[in-house]
C-alpha cells in the first residue's frame, strides 16, 4: 500500500510557506501564512502567556487527563469571551479541540454524522482548508458569492441571492469577523438580515471565529456571533485562540454548540465528547489552561487585552499607511479598500501573473489568490510593497 499512495492536493497556503523558506534573497517579504508578526518580524509570546506559563510551571501538580471536553473552566471562560457573560449557558455545550481547525473538523463531523444529506454552504472565497476538509469528509458543499472583485467589498446582494437557495437543515458557514481571505466583512444590519434568512429557511449557522480582537476590538468582533446565536434557534461556533493569544503551536480551540433549548444541552455535550473520543480522545490542555488562567485573572486579562489592542492598532496603521502610499504612487483611490478591510488579511485583487511577478521580481510572497497578510508588513516594507504593486501594475 505505502509504495503506491495517491498524491494529495497541495494546500496553497502551505505551498507559499515552502517557497518563501527556500528563497535565499535577504530582502524577501512574507505576506503568506496567517501568523501575526510585530515590527521586528517576530511572532512574540504574549506577556500574559509568559506570565501564565510561569505560574503554571510553579503551581501545576499533575498532568493527568482532563475531561473529554477539556477543562469546563476553559469552555466557560471562552463562552464568556465569545458570546458574552449574558449568554444563556443552560443552552450551550462546548468541547476543547486541537486548534480552530480541530473545532471546524469536529463540527463538520457532527453535521455529517447527524444530517448526512445537509449541504454546507461556504463563502466564495473562503479559507481553503474549509473546502479541503469538506471534500476529505465527502460532504456535500456549495459556495455562495461573497466578494465583489471590483469594489473589494462584500457583494451582499449576491450573497443573499445565493443563500436564498439554502434548504431546511443545510449549514451556512460564516466568518465571525476578519473574513479570511478577503478582509471584507458584513455590517450588523447585514448580519441581522442573514440571521433572519437562516431562521426563515430552517438552516443552521456555523461560525468560524479565529481572529476575535484583530478587527475592531474584542467586543465588536464578537457582535455578529452574538447576534446570530441570539437570533437562530441553534448555532455551531468553531473558535481559535491561535491568533488572539498568539499560541499557534499549542493548538487551542473550542467547538461550541448553542442548542435550541436547555433540554437539548446534555445530548449536544455528549455528542461533542463522543466526537473528541473517536478522533483524538482528550484534547490538548496546555494552551487551554493558559487561556483560562488569563481570562479568569483581572491583571493578566487586562495585560493580554492591552497587548492584543496594540497588535490590532498596529495592523490598522499598516493598512492606513499602505493605502496612503498607494494613493500617492498611483494617483488614484482604488486601493482605499485596504484601510476599510479588517483583520490580518486583505485580498488585493491581483491576477496570478501579478502575484508571480511580485514573488519573482520583488521577493514579495502572498497567497496565489493575492491574499496578503498585513501583519507581515512593517514601516520599512510598506513603501516597498506599494512600489512593487504599482510597478507590476496591479
Ligand atoms: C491562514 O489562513 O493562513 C491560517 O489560518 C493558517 C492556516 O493554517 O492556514
Amino acid at each position: 500500500m505505502l509504495e503506491a499512495l495517491t498524491e494529495q492536493p497541495a494546500d496553497k497556503i502551505l505551498q507559499i510557506m515552502t517557497l518563501f523558506r527556500a528563497d535565499t534573497r535577504a530582502d524577501k517579504v512574507d505576506l503568506g501564512v496567517g501568523v501575526y508578526r510585530n515590527a521586528a518580524g517576530v511572532t512574540p509570546v504574549m506577556r500574559a502567556i509568559k506570565a501564565a506559563e510561569h505560574k503554571l510551571w510553579e503551581e501545576q501538580t499533575t498532568k493527568a487527563y482532563t475531561g473529554l471536553a477539556g477543562d469546563p473552566a476553559y469552555a466557560e471562560a471562552m463562552i464568556d469571551l465569545i458570546l458574552g457573560p449574558e449568554a444563556d449557558k443552560a443552552r450551550i455545550a462546548a468541547a476543547a479541540t486541537p486548534g480552530g481547525t480541530g473545532a471546524v473538523r469536529q463540527a463538520f463531523e457532527l453535521i455529517r454524522m447527524e444530517n448526512p444529506g445537509a449541504t454546507v454552504w461556504y463563502s466564495d472565497p473562503t479559507w481553503p482548508n474549509h473546502v479541503s476538509i469538506l471534500r476529505h469528509l465527502g460532504m456535500q458543499a456549495r459556495s455562495y458569492r461573497y466578494f465583489d472583485s471590483e469594489t473589494r467589498a462584500v457583494d451582499f446582494a449576491a450573497m443573499m441571492a445565493d443563500l436564498d437557495g439554502v434548504q431546511p437543515g443545510d449549514i451556512v458557514l460564516l466568518h465571525g469577523c476578519c473574513h479570511n481571505p478577503t478582509g471584507a466583512n458584513l455590517n450588523l444590519t447585514e448580519w441581522q438580515a442573514v440571521a433572519d434568512l437562516l431562521v426563515a429557511k430552517g438552516a443552521t449557522p456555523m461560525i468560524d471565529i479565529a481572529y476575535q480582537g484583530f478587527g475592531d476590538g474584542l467586543e465588536a468582533d464578537a457582535a455578529s456571533t452574538r447576534l446570530i446565536a441570539a437570533t437562530c434557534p441553534e448555532t455551531l461556533i468553531a473558535a481559535s485562540c491561535s491568533k488572539n493569544f498568539g499560541i499557534y503551536r499549542e493548538r487551542t480551540g473550542l467547538l461550541i454548540g448553542v442548542a435550541p433549548g436547555a433540554d437539548h444541552k446534555a445530548r449536544v455535550q455528549a455528542t461533542l465528547n463522543h466526537l473528541n473520543r473517536q478522533n483524538y480522545s482528550f484534547p490538548p490542555d496546555h494552551g487551554a489552561r493558559l487561556v483560562t488562567m488569563i481570562l479568569t485573572d483581572d491583571a493578566l486579562s487586562a495585560d493580554w487585552q492591552a497587548e492584543l489592542e496594540e497588535m490590532r492598532l498596529g495592523m490598522l496603521e499598516l493598512r492606513t499607511n499602505l493605502a496612503a502610499e498607494l494613493r500617492r504612487l498611483t494617483g488614484s483611490d482604488r486601493f482605499g479598500f485596504l484601510a476599510q478591510h479588517r483583520g490580518m488579511f486583505s485580498l488585493l485583487g491581483a491576477s496570478p501573473d501579478h502575484v508571480k511577478a511580485l514573488r519573482e521580481d520583488h521577493a514579495i510572497y502572498m497567497i496565489g489568490d493575492s491574499r496578503m497578510n498585513i501583519a507581515g508588513l512593517n514601516a520599512e516594507t510598506v513603501p516597498v510593497l506599494a512600489k512593487a504593486i504599482a510597478e507590476v501594475g496591479v
